[in-house]
């Protein structure tokens, strides 16, 4: 264990144990960063409330118990009764040699693993694959390669719109257009197009209307060749979804795929199971559950509608089926569906009508990690000029243009700077999306995710880049740094305290689903980076031999944080910039 918070809390911990008896040594020390040292602890005032004592007693009991010399440079009771800690340097050196050391970088593991089932991306088939489901797609590979990292088991649910009446009509358009053409467009992105097209020949031509009406039968009958030309739409359909998943380094393979159609073969017992327990009662023909505390506009009980009146199955009944099937048959421990917060209440509902049927229990955690909508830049819905709505794969080859046109002036032989375009353009856009909380609505801006300067892509990416020529210049690799590390300049000191902290904040980005927790620890360690390396000299002929080694240990841990955090946010590392 090398996060000091982490330290401290145990040692506070102890010497409440030891001044008050063990059954306050539980109580949580509330350590903080503080202003005037390291860190404090604010457990005195709580705890003097509950012994009926005065704090800064209580707090000068614990200092007195504290047996942390080895930690600690100084512990002083301050203000009502606060507890301010400082840290040894020599502690904090040590804790930074053993951190670079450790293979696992001061990230430790979730005891016991977790099963964590991660539902993202999730485009329709029928619709276009938006900007919004870019970010689902972003944020929801950053969890799951944190959740992975941790030593849990992840099982990705990509759960496809991939059925639903329309693709009666969907199939019948490509009869009319031609098999090839039609594959060879949903193959290019163009499934709203395609849709549109098929919408408007439904509501113009009756006899297509009445075919594709047929073809929705033939379809959930199980029809071998109505199937074919499903199967024919999807791969292609998912080929342009693959492509999207390439080009932005997400971890979603065809295995992931656990699209609406795969539990079209639960429906009916999903529903009989529901009517049978009482659960779901049926109000105006339809098949309802009324979970309790949801109330219309009206007043009136809210439903859950699982089957229809006409006999259909909508969206709820898949997802109460997933519901199932991820706690029964995947033995989910904790279920993150990450997707719009626009379906907030939807999930509420399944949630509760899934607890209602027993489905879900105390002992699985279902989160509905809510992604805020992405605005134009007048602060709408995000669209083209023209209004139509943006494909995903002209978006990011923008980006990366840009990109290469940012690095024009560099010097970069054309084949390089293409490379590190592509990585800028792309780590851009994801960490645009990581950067800031997933429910916040946030304006797409070009400009502003590709600046080189804050919280952006680029500039973390040229903070890596910028080490890795420290190295080069030194020439020395990374690994090579294996000198003790001693700590003298205040730069130093702050950069290995903070270097330091990164294993709790991946530990505490992941519990919370919260991928901004991390882009801004990275943030903070880049800039103490900056401000070490404008104060302490680290290649100059003046340094010696020992402060050299030292300096390159930290630039070398500083390294390795800053990649292992892009590497779990999915941003790529650009070997130079
Ligand atoms: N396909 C849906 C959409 O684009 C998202 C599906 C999310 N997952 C779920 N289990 N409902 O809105």
């Amino acid at each position: 264990m090398t996060d000091p918070q982490l330290v401290l809390a145990e040692r506070v911990q102890q010497a409440l144990g030891t001044a008050f008896g063990q059954e306050h040594a539980g109580a949580d020390p509330l350590i903080r960063p503080s202003q005037f040292a390291d860190y404090q602890a604010n457990v005195a005032l709580s705890l003097a409330k509950r012994l009926r004592r005065a704090p800064r007693e209580v707090a000068q009991a614990i200092a007195d118990a504290l047996d942390a010399d080895d930690v600690f440079a100084g512990v002083e009771v301050s203000g009502p009764g606060f507890l301010n800690i400082t840290l040894r340097d020599d502690w904090i050196a040590a804790q930074a040699r053993q951190t670079l050391d450790d293979p696992r970088g001061g990230v430790g593991l979730t005891t016991p693993p977790q099963t964590v089932v991660v539902d993202y991306s999730a485009p329709n088939a029928a619709k276009e694959m938006h900007v919004g489901h870019l970010r689902t797609t972003i944020v929801g590979d950053s969890l799951v390669r944190m959740l992975e990292h941790l030593g849990n088991h992840v099982v990705r649910q990509n759960h496809l719109g991939d059925w639903g009446t329309q693709f009666g009509m969907l199939i019948e358009y490509l009869l009319v257009i031609g098999e090839a053409n039609a594959l060879a467009r949903l193959e290019a992105g163009e499934n709203n197009e395609f849709y549109q097209e098929a919408r408007a020949k439904f509501d113009s031509d009756p006899e297509f209307k009445e075919r594709s009406r047929r073809r929705v039968s033939t379809l959930q009958g199980g029809d071998p060749e109505t199937l074919r030309l499903w199967h024919l739409f999807m791969d292609a359909t998912i080929r342009y979804f693959n492509k999207v998943y390439a080009t932005l380094g997400i971890t979603l393979t065809d295995d992931h795929i656990a699209g609406e159609s795969m539990y079209n073969p639960m429906l009916a017992e999903t529903c009989d199971d529901l009517e049978a327990s009482g659960v779901a009662v049926i109000s105006e023909g339809a098949l309802c559950v009324f979970p309790p505390g949801f109330k219309g506009t009206d007043d009136k009980p809210l439903p859950l509608i699982i089957r229809k009146s006409d006999g259909g199955y909508g969206y709820a009944t898949t997802d109460m089926a997933a519901m199932r099937y991820r706690v029964r048959d995947l033995k989910a421990d904790r279920i993150l569906y990450v997707v719009g917060a626009d379906q907030a209440l939807h999930f509420q509902m399944v949630f509760a009508a899934a607890r209602q049927a027993g489905w879900l229990t105390d002992d699985v955690s279902a989160e509905h990690i809510q992604i805020g909508m992405m605005l134009g830049s007048d602060g709408r819905r995000f669209r083209t000029r023209s209004g139509q709505s943006v494909k995903l794969t002209d978006l990011l080859d923008e980006a990366v243009e840009r990109a290469s046109a940012a690095i024009a002036d560099r010097g970069y032989d054309e084949a390089t700077r293409a490379e590190i375009a592509r990585t800028v353009g792309i780590g851009a856009v994801k960490y645009a999306d990581l950067s800031v909380s997933h429910d916040s609505e946030y304006i797409f801006d070009f400009d502003r995710m590709l600046a080189f300067n804050g919280n952006t892509g680029p500039y973390m990416q040229y903070a890596t880049a910028r080490i890795r020529s420290i190295f080069r210049k030194g020439g020395v690799e990374p690994s090579e740094a294996t000198g003790p590390i001693t700590l003298g300049e205040r730069a130093e000191r702050d950069l290995a305290l903070q270097l330091l902290g990164f294993g709790s904040v991946v530990e505490n980005a992941a519990a919370a689903a919260e991928p901004h927790r991390v882009c801004a620890y990275l943030f903070e360690t880049a800039s103490a980076f900056t401000t070490f390396y404008e104060k302490c000299p680290v290649l100059k002929d003046d340094v010696d031999p020992a402060m050299r080694a030292s300096r390159l240990a930290l630039c070398a841990l500083t390294l390795r944080v800053l990649q292992t955090g892009l590497n779990l946010l999915g941003v790529p590392v650009p070997d130079r910039m």
